[in-house]
Parts: C-alpha cells; sequence; structure tokens
C-alpha cells in the first residue's frame, strides 16, 4: 500500500525539502506519494508534515492520519491546537543541534573574551594588564539541558567552562553539574557568569528570566537566549542591561517576530540581536528523522521524538 504524506510545512519550503524527503523515503523503502498540495480527501492521509506558518489549522477532517512530524523542534504553535487528537512529534535533527552548538559556543567565548572592547571604541590605549579569566573561571549556567542544551553544554564543558545545567526532572549529564527545581535554579543563578536558555515554551517557562531571578546573577553576567522570546520578561531585562547588571544580552527568539524596527533591543548598546537564526532545521539530515518516524508508524513501533502534551514540549 502506498503511503499517503501531506507537506503542509508551506508552499516556500516545498523545493528545498521535496528531492531530500523522498530519498530518505527511499532508503527506508517506504513507497511514498507526498504532495504539498492541500489534499481533496483529508481522510486518506497517513502522515502530515507540519512546520509554522503552514496550510493546516484544522486537523479534524484527517481522521486516518498516524502522526503529525513538525518540522521544528519548538512546537509551542501547534501543541494546544485543540483539533490535533493525532500523536505529534517534534525535531530533533544533528545538523539543527550542530547549528546550535556553534551559535552558543560562539556567542559565549564573545562574551567570556570581551571582545566587543577590541571591536567598538578602540581608543589607542595599550591596556595589556586587562586580561580575560579563563573559561574555568567562569561558570554557565544553561537552562533546558534536552537535545540542545546537553550538546550545548557539553561542548562548553569541553572548552573548560563549569556547566551547571537545569531542567523540570533532575537529570545526570557527564561533564555538567545538573539542578532542578527552584531552589536548583537559584542556586544556579547566583553562579552563573553566562546564563543561556534552551527551554521550550510553556506555561511554566514564560518570564522565568524576570525581575527577581536578574537580580540573583553576579554583577556583569550575560544572557544568550536562543530558546524562545516569552521566556525573558523584556522589561525586567532592558532594566538590567540598562543598570549594567546584565552586561550583554545575545538575543535570537522574540515574543513578537520579526522583532519590531522600533523595539529597544535593536538599539540597546548591550544587546545583540539575531534574527531567530541560532540554528535551524536541515532538510538533508531532518529528512531522515520524518522518513524513520514513518517507518516507524508503518512498523508499530513507538515514534521518536513524540511530544507529551499535557507537558507542552
Ligand atoms: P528538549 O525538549 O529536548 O529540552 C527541553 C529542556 O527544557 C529539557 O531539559 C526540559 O527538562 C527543560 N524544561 C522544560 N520545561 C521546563 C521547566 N518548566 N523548568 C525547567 N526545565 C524545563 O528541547 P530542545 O533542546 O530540542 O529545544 C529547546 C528549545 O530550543 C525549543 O523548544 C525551541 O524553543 C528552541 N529552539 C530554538 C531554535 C532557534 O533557532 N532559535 C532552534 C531550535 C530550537 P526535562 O529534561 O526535565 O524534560
Ligand atoms: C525550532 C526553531 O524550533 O527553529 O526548530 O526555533
Amino acid at each position: 500500500m502506498t503511503i499517503k504524506v501531506y507537506f503542509a510545512a508551506g508552499r516556500e519550503r516545498w523545493p528545498e525539502w521535496e528531492a531530500p524527503l523522498r530519498a530518505a523515503f527511499a532508503a527506508c523503502d517506504l513507497a511514498v506519494s507526498m504532495s504539498p498540495e492541500p489534499p481533496r480527501d483529508p481522510a486518506r492521509v497517513d502522515y502530515i508534515i507540519f512546520a509554522p506558518g503552514g496550510d493546516i489549522e484544522d486537523f479534524t477532517p484527517y481522521t486516518r492520519c498516524k502522526a503529525v512530524l513538525n518540522l521544528w523542534a519548538g512546537v509551542e504553535k501547534i501543541v494546544g491546537n485543540p483539533t490535533l487528537t493525532q500523536p505529534l512529534c517534534r525535531m530533533v535533527d544533528p545538523a539543527l543541534t550542530e547549528g546550535m552548538v556553534e551559535y552558543v559556543t560562539g556567542h559565549a567565548l564573545r562574551y567570556h573574551l570581551e571582545m566587543h572592547r577590541h571591536l567598538q571604541g578602540q581608543d589607542g590605549v595599550w591596556r595589556s594588564s586587562e586580561l580575560p579569566p579563563l573559561a574555568r573561571e567562569r561558570p554557565v549556567a544553561m537552562l533546558g539541558i534536552g537535545a540542545l542544551g546537553a550538546a550545548c553544554g557539553r561542548a562548553l564543558a569541553g572548552l573548560g567552562f563549569p556547566v551547571m545545567g537545569w531542567s523540570r526532572t533532575p537529570r545526570e549529564i557527564d561533564g555538567l553539574v545538573c539542578h532542578s527545581g527552584e531552589d536548583g535554579l537559584k542556586a544556579v543563578l547566583r553562579k552563573a557568569g553566562i546564563v543561556v536558555t534552551l527551554l521550550p515554551d510553556t506555561p511554566q517557562t514564560r518570564n522565568l528570566i524576570n525581575a527577581e531571578r536578574l537580580a540573583l546573577l553576579p554583577e556583569g553576567a550575560y544572557l544568550i537566549n536562543p530558546g524562545r522570546g516569552p521566556l525573558i520578561d523584556d522589561n525586567a531585562l532592558l532594566a538590567a542591561l540598562d543598570s549594567g547588571r546584565v552586561a550583554g544580552a545575545t538575543l535570537d527568539a522574540f515574543r513578537t517576530e520579526p522583532l519590531p524596527p522600533d523595539h529597544p533591543y535593536w538599539h540597546h548598546p548591550r544587546a545583540t540581536v539575531t534574527p531567530h537564526i541560532a540554528a535551524a532545521t536541515r532538510p538533508q539530515t531532518a529528512s531522515r528523522i520524518v522518513a524513520e518516524n514513518i517507518r516507524r508508524g508503518e512498523a508499530d513501533q513507538p515514534f521518536l521524538h513524540r511530544v507529551d502534551r499535557d507537558r507542552g514540549y
């Protein structure tokens, strides 16, 4: 039987995804008929490939669909859809992880080495006694130690940073000292020279980085947020940047995207804005994950990276 797949991840994505997906289906020996066109009979669709901004809002007519396969790691735009009763899988893509490790490591090293001091406002004064500390002297708080946070944490630990991980449930990760719970968060923030937020956007994580928690940080700490905009109370962060308590923030995700041109982050001398490019799902590698999940669905095996709808991620 041919498996019917609806590519509902947006027409503009179809040209870059079609060939890698077809190659990945062939490699898994799957006979698939796939189209980006809305199906005439939704009840005959077996799998939906989805991305935010795609074509489906109402999943009700897809009565035979065995899984909705999200091309993004974050699922906040779909997980609360009341019409979605089918299993939802999120993306864990090796190339996306690689990209995130590069982004986080790059910005952490930029702050650690205080490169901005040498890139801006050079004044001809030779300050050879102002040495940056070593990585081992600058603790990093990795808030969220899932697929991405754990990989970033390991990379930073490999460079010598003492990395403290924080998660919802207790975790053990080689090379990291892991914490959980409110007390764990406080302990981690009190020591952090650099805070990285790689948490999903859920009701529990919204405004996690608020004035009270920013006040726990050592003076002059740095923040890197490639997670999601709502993790941050923006007014509290702007106040902490104004006062210098937070010496620099690199922000990749925002409550409103694109970030409006008049948003204070664009112009703040201590803020770096990147346009949600920290890491992207790459068709070559991610297509293999999609195909593997369809293979599993057809073999009645558990899906990879299935989202827990109650947890919200
Ligand atoms: P995972 O689901 O693998 O990991 C999430 C981590 O967050 C887990 O450690 C989890 O804890 C922790 N967590 C969730 N809720 C809470 C909470 N209430 N309190 C404490 N910890 C919590 O996700 P990924 O690592 O794959 O991705 C993380 C996020 O990164 C995505 O949700 C997305 O928002 C963002 N992202 C951004 C990209 C960009 O380009 N800017 C690209 C890709 C992703 P536990 O281990 O206990 O479950
Ligand atoms: C994702 C993202 O969630 O790109 O995959 O933000």
